[in-house]
């Protein structure tokens, strides 16, 4: 988590969407950080969402914690000057490029789909409304639910990752189109997948 908090870049006064509120812990440090008004917490499980609702209230932290699906995003804040998720994933979903503004930044803990080491995206999204970015290094999270890989995929990015010759997952980016994702090694024109 600290890892992707010092990714985040985070400067008093952004409005950020946390996906994943969890214990609530990483949204008081986002609330810390930014202000408690400038932090959604978006939570899919009710129960963890009104205990670390009440917790972050406990706490000094009054974030507004919503309950509900994450791929959605949480329209009534955006735009978002940030888009942070405390879950892996593999897909980026429409909707949290739409609630980013341009200049603006997502980071999701990218599911081994491409490298083996988990690695966080960080994205930027363009005043065309595309996002693009490269993997930073390690950060392994739990699935989103909706966003869990099998074996079989695993094993298979894990061969062609090695028959690249392993190359550092610095190396490898991600472009998201209002058509899809694309995901490539060196530059956006080389496209594996
Ligand atoms: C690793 S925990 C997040 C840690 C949290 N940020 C903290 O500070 O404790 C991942 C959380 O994501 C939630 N989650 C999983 N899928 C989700 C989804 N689609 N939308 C919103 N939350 C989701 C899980 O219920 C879990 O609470």
């Amino acid at each position: 988590m600290a890892r992707v908090l010092d990714a985040l870049k985070l400067a008093s006064g952004m409005r950020v969407l946390e996906i994943g509120t969890g214990t609530g812990y990483n949204a008081a440090v986002l609330a810390h950080l930014a202000g408690a008004d400038n932090v959604i917490s978006v939570e899919l499980d009710p129960v963890a969402a009104d205990r670390a609702r009440q917790a972050l209230q406990r706490a000094g932290f009054p974030v507004r914690v919503a309950t509900g699906d994450g791929e959605d995003g949480y329209p009534p804040g955006a735009p978002y000057d940030r888009i942070v998720v405390t879950a892996s994933a593999h897909t980026v979903p429409p909707a949290w490029v739409e609630q980013t503004r341009p200049g603006g930044m997502i980071l999701v803990p990218w599911a081994p789909t491409v490298h083996p080491d988990w690695p966080l995206c960080r994205l930027t999204v363009r005043s065309d409304g595309i996002a693009e970015g490269r993997f930073l290094g390690p950060s392994p999270f739990m699935p989103l639910h909706g966003q869990r890989v099998d074996v079989r995929t695993t094993d298979e990015a894990e061969r062609r990752w090695k028959a690249a010759g392993e190359p550092d997952c610095t190396r490898y980016g991600v472009t998201v189109t209002p058509e899809g994702q694309e995901l490539w090694l060196d530059s956006p024109d080389n496209i594996i997948d």
